[in-house]
């Protein structure tokens, strides 16, 4: 599958988010990261900011749900109108039902692991998503290092995904930069979040062609 980028605008300025949006027209997808303060030691934005954003851009919106009760608040983000939502395996309470729900209301299902979460006990799940999200940082900031540790399991994924033949996307989400997208690539990645490496430059549209050159090599 082609590389597909996907910039966190966790690292954009929240006062100015149709802006950051309209920086990075050559995006895939904007990633919006919620985070509630409980599953995640950081709080960020809602429902109605994501209501808002999807009138101010066409660029479609990946949810990842860092929130304590993803199966109550997940259904209602792809009926606003993301393309995609991602919840936690380790927040949900019922997976299935939820993934189920997101994809009821047209969206993409995600389920995202933090890097101590093994993959092997979901591949029963394959079926019920469009993509994993392997985190390379434990969740909650941008702008942290890349955990190399979690490589082995991306590959594994990998594995686990071509061997169950969908259609299933493999995000990384963490620490993803020129110098690490490579290693996330050749492990098996193939839709990468970045942040800070987006809009922490001075081009945050060349920055996302330097990270899609590099993710193809
Ligand atoms: C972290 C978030 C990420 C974050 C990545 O919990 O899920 O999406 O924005 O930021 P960088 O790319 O700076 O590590
Ligand atoms: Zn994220």
């Amino acid at each position: 599958m082609a590389v597909q980028i996907s910039p966190s605008i966790l690292s954009a300025d929240f006062a100015r988010l149709a802006e950051a949006a309209a920086a990075v027209p050559n995006a895939d997808w904007l990633h919006v990261d919620v985070m509630d303060n409980h599953f995640v030691p950081n709080l960020t934005l809602g429902l109605p900011v994501v209501e808002s954003l999807l009138k101010a851009t066409s660029t479609p919106l990946d949810c990842h749900l860092m929130i304590e009760d993803p199966d109550r608040w997940a259904p209602a983000y792809a009926e606003a109108g993301a393309g995609s939502v991602t919840i936690h395996v380790e927040a949900a309470k019922a997976p299935v039902r939820t993934l189920r729900q997101i994809r009821a209301a047209g969206a993409r299902a995600g389920l995202a692991l933090n890097p101590a979460t093994a993959v092997e006990p979901y591949e029963d799940l394959l079926g019920e998503v469009d993509m994993l999200l392997m985190m390379t940082v434990e969740p909650g900031f941008g702008g942290q290092r890349f955990l190399d540790i979690v490589l082995p399991k991306i590959r594994r994924a990998r594995g686990l995904i071509d061997g169950h033949g969908g259609q299933i996307w493999l995000q990384v989400d963490g620490g993803v930069s020129a110098e690490t997208i490579e290693r996330c690539a050749e492990a098996g990645a193939d839709v990468f979040v970045a942040g800070s490496a987006v809009y922490g430059a001075a081009d945050p549209a060349r920055a996302i062609d330097e990270l899609r050159s590099a993710a193809e090599k």
